[in-house]
Parts: structure tokens; C-alpha cells; sequence
């Protein structure tokens, strides 16, 4: 997830766009750039780094243009490094292009274009996009004023994955072309002027007036005019919009706390997540790694480590790596695996899951299994972090930069990428059939349409929040699969709204805790596994007969009806259903935050990234 803003004017743009980059920073903050047209050249500033350090750069103040583009960059495809950073040119260096999105058929693109003659500074992929420009526009012998456009239009054509791209050319000093396809773009109008930006509130404080693009548009600026096109270079018309947020609130995209923001975004980072790893009609594919069937049937033993939200990412891996692997799956807590002396050797791979990629316990635990010479797997939403700087292999969540500290879509990106991973592993050891692979991989490419509709419940969750708010505890039900989500569920809910809260195995809550539950107590079950079901249901009827309140969140068809309220979500895998069943779990312990007027994003005493033991 980067950051882009544009300008077209009369002022001097370099200043305009960097104070639109410092407000895109929550996007990605590892390197930014910009590109302005100076008498009629491109003149390119960029580094590593934040958005911040382009005031240092030698001659940025000298740079005068009135038009240019910017990127604040949150790496996917190569090392944050000066190299990596937009703007990137073509060979030519007469086209200059900034991109968000991830373009999955990239390798494909580069081979055609090196084929051609082409050559590559950097590891991205968005490198591809002003030499596929510079390749269609050297092919177009027409020489209408439109040649740009159509050499750009080309070039989209043959990108797969999602982009919002800026383009500025020497050939056309003074315009800039933009287009979107799954990734966020706006277009501020001013007076003689116009703003690009990745979304509303950097350049809020400019206009309040925008035109929002959909998929597959393309557009013509000038300083003055504004022309919409459909992909094939149809002119469409476009409503201007007043958009009459306050600056603050907007950064939020609308939303009251960036917890509800990245609720919402879940659908979208698990649509990054899931990326081009699950082609159709062939075997999962991660750039990153090149297992071979001997390699991986070197291990006996998977250990999956990490702290918090992400252990509870581990618990649900866990039952789909032995499901499909047939692989004993162990899962520690990284502060109890680094002091216990695990059994581990060189037959066994560590996989390390961490949102931040910078949490001490699970770096040390890493650390220690290198020492024990086990093979080590680092899961990170963050390029470069030191988790994976240190893991033998690592690969990325792409989620997008999470803010609340209570996390959200970094889990549910983290339950899809160890669900593909081992999906990926099982194809390798043939220990599943095809045809079970194959069903899952269709299950995991259905799940971002499925959080979606799970999150219409909202407004129903919000009310109830309403009910249950003063409680001072809180138990929540499940067995097998539903047992992690409900360790999860209780998690989140302790974090943001401070009710004490319990986790609990359905089958053993008689072994002790049901001495706790007394009437009017709030019991959470979670029902999803069909196998299980039925014994659930039974457990939740001996709390029910105590006197307590029931909530269900379930994808079965109950067949019991007394509990209090019940929240039906849609049916997936049974691998997958913690993805799904969360949702509503997650909704409910910010609502409940919200009731007790607190500091959902930065509850007291934690933090988002623990570097400390
Ligand atoms: C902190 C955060 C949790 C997070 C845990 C692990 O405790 O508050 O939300 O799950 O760290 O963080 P990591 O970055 O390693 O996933």
C-alpha cells in the first residue's frame, strides 16, 4: 500500500507534493520520490527513507516546475532503496511513472520487454510500466496529440493486478495521465489547477471538490481541463463531488478509528494477500520461495512461533498444514519456545508469523532455532523488518500498514498466507489429492467476497454492543477450528475494551470454569465445524440452564432455539471458517470499545510493536 499525489498548476509543485506525501505516510513510509517537469525535462528526487529526508535532498528546492508526481513508497517487490523508490523512468527517461498496487504478471512483462532490448535498474514491478509505455509508444507511428494516452491505455491492457498510476512525459510537457484499476485514486480540481492523490484527505486541505475514478479509467490533465476516458479511449463524462469532511477525520477515509478502517479494508488485503499465489488451472506459486519435494520431505516437524494475534494465526495454520501435509504441526508462544529448550533440529522448519516483522520474543525465538540448525520461515506485513532480514526464507502478508494496535487485517492476511503456503507444500508432497487442493484453493479466492458480506452485520453487532457493554466478563465457546477464534475473539476484546475475558474449549468447561458462569453471564459460542457442532450446541445448553446470556456466531443451520441472538455468517472450508467467523467477534469488541468511550486505536499499556522482552 503506497501513497501517490500529483500536481497540475501554476505553483510550484515540489512543495505541494511533499506535504501531500507526509500526509499518505500511514500508507508506507520506507522511501518516497518525485518527478517534475522542468523546462520541459524530467528531473527525478528520491531515496530511501521517509517522506521527510526529501528535504534534504541537494537541489529540491531548486526544482520550480509547475507539474509532478509522488510516491510514498511500503515496499512489495524489492528492498526499500534508493533504486527501488518511485518515480521510476523508462530508458529513455522520457516517461516517468508512480504506481500503487502490486502487478502480478510483472516477470512475464520483464522478459517480453528485456527480449526487446530493454534493460532493468530495480527489483519492482511497477519498473515495467513506463518501459511497456515507452515500448507502445515507439510502435505507434500515428502521430496524433493523443499518442501518450494510447501508449499508456496499451500498456494497462497488459497489467495484471491492481494500479493506480501517474504518468508525466517530455513529450507532453504539459499534461499528466492517471488511470486505476483496484487501488485507490482521486482527482482534486482547483482553480487553474488540478490534484492527484492515493486518497481524499492528503488533499483535502486544497479542495474539497473531486471527481472519483473507477476501474479501468483513464484521464487527461491539463492545468485547466480534465478528461475522463473509458479503456478504450472513449470520452466519459464524470460528476464533480463536494466532499465535506474535516481534515483529521478523513485520514481515516471516513472511518471514526483506524480499528474500523482496517476491519473494512480486510477484504482488500486478502485480496492482496492472496496476490497471484493461487493462479488458475496451475500449482500455487510464491515468488519468494522455490521449495522442491526434497526439500521440504526433509522435515518431520513444523514449529510455528509467534506472539499474540499472530500465535492465534499459527493455531489455525496449525490444522490445515496437518490436514493437508500430514506434517505434525507444533505452535509456541515465542516467550515460552526461546527459554524451553524445544525439541528442534535440522529436520524440523520454524515458521516465524509477525505483523511487524520486529517483536523481540519471536526474533530471539528465530534466533534460537538457526542455533539448533532448524530451516527458519519468516510471515511479516513489513518488507525488511528484522524478523526477516534474520529468517533463512521469508514471505510478505502485503495487508497494507496497519495503525490500531489491536490487530485485525494483519490476521486475517496472516490465516490466508499460511492457508496457500500450505496448500503449496501439500502440492509439493503429494499428500492430498488434487481434487481437495483444488476446492480449498477456490474457497480461499471466494473468502474477500465472503468478509464482505460478513461485515453487513455491523449495524446489527453495534446494538447489541449496546447491551452488553458494562459486563464484567465475558466467556467465549468454541471446539476444534472454533476453539482458535474464540482464543482470538477473547484477545481482542480484553485489548480494546478491558472486560475480563475467557477462552474456553467447549468440552472442557466443565473441568472447572463453569463454576464461574452465574445468571445473566454473556456466553459467545462459535459454531462452524458441522462435525462438532452438535457437542457445542450441547455445551452451550449446561450454561444456558445456569442462567446465562447467549450469543452464536455460526454458519450451520441450528436446529436448537433458545439462544438469545444468533449471527449467521457465510459458509466456507471448515479450514478457513476463523477467517470469517472473526469478523463479527472483531466489530463487536470495538463497538463495545466504543460504548465505553474509549482510546480504541491505543488502548492503555500496549503497544503495536514490542521490541522489548
Ligand atoms: C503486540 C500487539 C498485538 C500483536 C503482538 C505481536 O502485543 O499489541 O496486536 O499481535 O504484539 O505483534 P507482531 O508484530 O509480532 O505480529
Amino acid at each position: 500500500m503506497c501513497g501517490i499525489v500529483g500536481y497540475i498548476g501554476t505553483k510550484k509543485a515540489s512543495t505541494i507534493l511533499i506535504n501531500g506525501l507526509m500526509r499518505l505516510e500511514y500508507r508506507g513510509y520506507d522511501s518516497a520520490g518525485i518527478c517534475t517537469i522542468e523546462n520541459d525535462n524530467l528531473k527525478v528526487m528520491k531515496d530511501k527513507g521517509r517522506v521527510k529526508n526529501l528535504y534534504n535532498l541537494d537541489g529540491i528546492n531548486s526544482l520550480t516546475g509547475t507539474i509532478g508526481i509522488a510516491h510514498t513508497r511500503w515496499a512489495t517487490h524489492g528492498k526499500p532503496s534508493k533504486e527501488n523508490s518511485h518515480p521510476h523512468l523508462d530508458n529513455s527517461n522520457n516517461f516517468a511513472v508512480v504506481h500503487n498496487g502490486i502487478i502480478e504478471n510483472y516477470n512475464e512483462l520483464r522478459n517480453f520487454l528485456i527480449e526487446k532490448g530493454y534493460n532493468f535498474k530495480s527489483e519492482t514491478d511497477t519498473e515495467v510500466i513506463p518501459n511497456l509505455i515507452h515500448y507502445y509508444y515507439t510502435k505507434d507511428t500515428n502521430n496524433s496529440n493523443n499518442k501518450v494516452l494510447q501508449a499508456v491505455s496499451n500498456a494497462c491492457k497488459d497489467l495484471k493486478g491492481s494500479f493506480a498510476i501517474e504518468v508525466i512525459s517530455k513529450y507532453i510537457p504539459n499534461n499528466m495521465i492517471v488511470c486505476r484499476k483496484d487501488s485507490p485514486l482521486v482527482i482534486g480540481k482547483g482553480d487553474n489547477e488540478n490534484y492527484i492523490s492515493s486518497d481524499i484527505p492528503a488533499i483535502l486541505s486544497f479542495t474539497n471538490k473531486f471527481y472519483l475514478l473507477n476501474d479501468n479509467e483513464l484521464v487527461l490533465l491539463s492545468t485547466n481541463n480534465v478528461t475522463f476516458y473509458d479503456s478504450d479511449l472513449n470520452v466519459i463524462n464524470k460528476e464533480l463531488q463536494n466532499i465535506e469532511w474535516n481534515a483529521t477525520a478523513a485520514e481515516k477515509n471516513g472511518f471514526d478509528d483506524f480499528m474500523l478502517k482496517e476491519i473494512y479494508e480486510q477484504p482488500n488485503a486478502i485480496r492482496e494477500t492472496i496476490g497471484s499465489r493461487l493462479p488458475k488451472n496451475s500449482l500455487c506459486d510464491f515468488d519468494d520461495l522455490s521449495f522442491s519435494k526434497d526439500f521440504l520431505s526433509r522435515f518431520n516437524k513444523l514449529y510455528i512461533v509467534a506472539c499474540g494475534t499472530a500465535m492465534h494465526a499459527g493455531l489455525v495454520a496449525r490444522n490445515i498444514f496437518e490436514k493437508i501435509c500430514c506434517i505434525p504441526t507444533e505452535v509456541d508462544i515465542a516467550s515460552e519456545f526461546r527459554y524451553k529448550n524445544p525439541l528442534i533440529d535440522d529436520k524440523t522448519l520454524c515458521i516465524y508469523i509477525s505483523q511487524s516483522g520486529e517483536t523481540a520474543d519471536t526474533i530471539a525465538a528465530l534466533k534460537l532455532a538457526k542455533q539448533k540448525g532448524s530451516t527458519t520461515l519468516a510471515i511479516s506485513n513489513v518488507i525488511g523488518s528484522s524478523i526477516t532480514r534474520e529468517a533463512d526464507y521469508s514471505i510478505y502478508t502485503h495487508a497494507g500498514p496497519e495503525i490500531a494496535v489491536a490487530s485485525t487485517k494483519a490476521y486475517t492476511s496472516q490465516v490466508v498466507l499460511l492457508a496457500i503456503l500450505a496448500i503449496y507444500f501439500a502440492e509439493k508432497l503429494e499428500k492430498t489429492d488434487s481434487e481437495t487442493l483444488i476446492k480449498l484453493k477456490n474457497d480461499i479466492l471466494e473468502l474477500p467476497s465472503k468478509v464482505d458480506e460478513t461485515l453487513k452485520c455491523a449495524d446489527y453487532i453495534k446494538e447489541y454492543a449496546k447491551t452488553i457493554y458494562t459486563e464484567k466478563d465475558i466467556f467465549f465457546l468454541g471446539r476444534g477450528i472454533d476453539y482458535t477464534t474464540a482464543l482470538e475473539a477473547s484477545l481482542k476484546l480484553k485489548e480494546i475494551s478491558y472486560i475480563h475475558s475467557e477462552a474456553y474449549a467447549a468440552g472442557e468447561l466443565k473441568h472447572g470454569p463453569i463454576a464461574l458462569i452465574e445468571n445473566g453471564i454473556t456466553v459467545i459460542g462459535i459454531l462452524t465445524d458441522e462435525n462438532l457442532v452438535e457437542k457445542s450446541v450441547s455445551n452451550i445448553q449446561e450454561v444456558i440452564t445456569r442462567g446465562a446470556k447467549t450469543l452464536i456466531i455460526s454458519n450451520q443451520h441450528l436446529t436448537t432455539n433458545n439462544f438469545d441472538k444468533v449471527i449467521s455468517v457465510p459458509y466456507t472450508n471448515p479450514l478457513l471458517s476463523p477467517i470469517i467467523a472473526i469478523v463479527p467477534l472483531q466489530l463487536l469488541s470495538y463497538y463495545i470499545s466504543k460504548e465505553k468511550g474509549l482510546d480504541v486505536d491505543k488502548p492503555r499499556n500496549l503497544a503495536k510493536s514490542v521490541t522489548v522482552e
